[in-house]
């Protein structure tokens, strides 16, 4: 069982999705644009997005993977969302995966909900490893993870075939130790950064 969370920063909150999501969702995972480095092809039907919400509420069940919808503050908007996946508890490791709305790209939205999530993630989940894996060609996302600390591991090639493309992964870690340096680097101060978790309940690794 994984907890129902809500992150708060300054700009978003980011919260488990609902069924009223639905549409929004569908028209981000529907843009060719914002998928064209996923691994699935586009949305087609507004009922991917429909079972995915109701499938995240399964998954926090049964602990497979965490997926949060990010809100604007401003107006209250879904732009995109960011998920924990593929736990290992053993090894205290996850992999990590993000989407924003095209309208929102370029305004460092998703660097700011990412290391709400992240600190979650070490501080609460008690995760000792954080993995992402990213087409080479998707320098937005690259830099993405490169600011959030995270270290370039490895290449493999012609990894993910969607659609009849191939294409090769840059596969990405950062360690709970690379993060408290990194954050340190992000703000000068060096203050820790915490008190995100709005609404975190039992520890689940
Ligand atoms: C990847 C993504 C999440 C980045 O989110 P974002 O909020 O726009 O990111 P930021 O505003 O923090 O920008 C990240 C950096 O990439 C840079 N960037 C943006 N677009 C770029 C491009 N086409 N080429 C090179 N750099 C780019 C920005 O200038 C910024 O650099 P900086 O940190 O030096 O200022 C967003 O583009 C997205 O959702 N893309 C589609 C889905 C996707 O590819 N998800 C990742 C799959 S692994």
């Amino acid at each position: 069982m994984l907890p129902y969370v809500m992150l708060n920063t300054e700009r978003l909150l980011l919260r488990p999705l609902i069924e009223t999501d639905a549409e929004t969702l569908y028209t981000i995972f529907s843009d060719a644009a914002v998928m064209r480095y996923w691994n699935t092809a586009p949305w087609e039907h507004v009922g991917e997005a429909r079972d995915a919400i109701a499938n995240d509420f399964e998954a926090r069940r049964t602990g497979s993977y965490l997926q949060l919808g990010i809100e604007k503050n401003a107006d209250a908007q879904l732009i995109g969302t960011c998920t924990l996946f593929n736990f290992n508890h053993q090894c205290r490791r996850a992999e990590l995966g993000y989407a924003l709305a095209r309208s929102s790209w370029g305004r460092g939205f998703m660097h700011e909900a990412l290391s709400a999530l992240l600190d979650y993630a070490f501080a609460e989940l008690n995760l000792h490893r954080i993995e992402a894996e990213i087409d080479p060609r998707n320098f937005a996302s690259a830099k993405t993870l490169d600011r959030l600390g995270f270290l370039k591991e490895g290449h493999r090639r012609d990894r993910w075939m969607v659609s009849g493309e191939g294409s090769d992964s840059h596969l990405y870690g950062l360690l709970v130790g690379d993060r408290l340096s990194s954050a340190r680097v992000d703000r000068p101060s060096g203050r820790p950064v915490r008190g995100l978790c709005a609404g975190r309940v039992n520890p689940v690794i």
